[in-house]
């Protein structure tokens, strides 16, 4: 640890990629392994544009289950320290694969975030007279599916679903975010792309890799540094040795 450690400097390019494992000590449930949402439930059934138009309803019952449940958890010690170090760092660049808005309540500035957020919403019909998309926080929506205040249409969540592309000028900032001289993929099962390219693309442009994760992913044994353990208890070790 102690090479990254004297990597950490205020002049260093630091980009760090999360995904949901960040937010597991936060009582958020992760995608894969043994207690993740994918064991149970179908993405095609409940992340894509076609089963929302199948069944709006059944997808927003999902995601209000989701909004429930992240909207009683709270930022962990990763989080915390991520946004310490995005005020400290200069040259810091977060981008996250998470919706549930932890990294936000915790501070973090200027964040990449790659699948949008679980507390936006768009005009499903796309209406013209409403924005792109926009915030609503509502944990128990008084008429479900939920409907566009500007056009009394369907409204959906605003978060990237699979198939879906991600927005260009997100992809040109992640991209951006990957000429740096420290690259920490953390949390992430490093399989849905692009997010899982991003520690090759860092690595081609000359950054030291390092990956927080307590399971072995596809990126441990390509990193400059694999830490094993939680997020919640490594970063805090880390931040406490700067
Ligand atoms: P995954 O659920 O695929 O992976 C979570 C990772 O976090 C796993 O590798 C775990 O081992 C690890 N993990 C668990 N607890 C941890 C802890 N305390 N500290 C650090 N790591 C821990 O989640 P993502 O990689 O974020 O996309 O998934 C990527 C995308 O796939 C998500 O954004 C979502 C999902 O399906 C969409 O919905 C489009």
């Amino acid at each position: 640890m102690e090479d990254l450690v004297r990597r950490l400097t205020p002049e260093a390019r630091i980009t760090v990629l999360t995904g949901a494992g960040v937010s597991a000590a936060s009582g958020v449930p992760t995608f894969r392994g043994k207690d993740g949402l994918w064991k149970n439930f179908r993405p095609e059934a409940l992340a894509t544009a076609e089963a929302f138009g199948r069944d709006p309803s059944l997808v927003w019952e999902w995601y209000a289950w989701r909004r429930f449940r992240i909207a009683t958890c709270e930022p962990n010690a990763a989080h915390l320290v991520l946004a310490d170090w995005s005020v400290r760092f200069p040259n810091f660049r977060l981008i996250t694969q998470n919706v549930d808005g932890l990294h936000e309540r915790a501070g973090t500035q200027n964040i990449i975030r790659l699948h949008g957020s679980i507390w936006e919403v768009a005009c499903w019909q796309g209406c013209g007279k409403s924005p792109k998309r926009w915030r609503d926080d509502t944990v128990t929506f008084k008429q479900m599916p939920p409907r566009c205040p500007y056009c009394g249409g369907l409204i959906r969540p605003g978060v990237v679903w699979f198939g879906e592309t991600l927005e260009t000028n997100i992809v040109s900032q992640a991209m951006n975010a990957m000429k740096c001289d420290v690259f920490m993929t953390i949390g992430t099962s490093a399989v849905v792309y692009p997010a899982a390219g991003f520690i090759e693309q860092a690595r081609a442009n000359g950054a030291y890799t390092v990956e927080i994760n307590p399971e072995a992913t596809p990126a441990t044994r390509s990193v400059d540094l694999p830490l094993s353990g939680g997020a919640e208890t490594i970063l805090p070790t880390i931040a406490a040795s700067l």
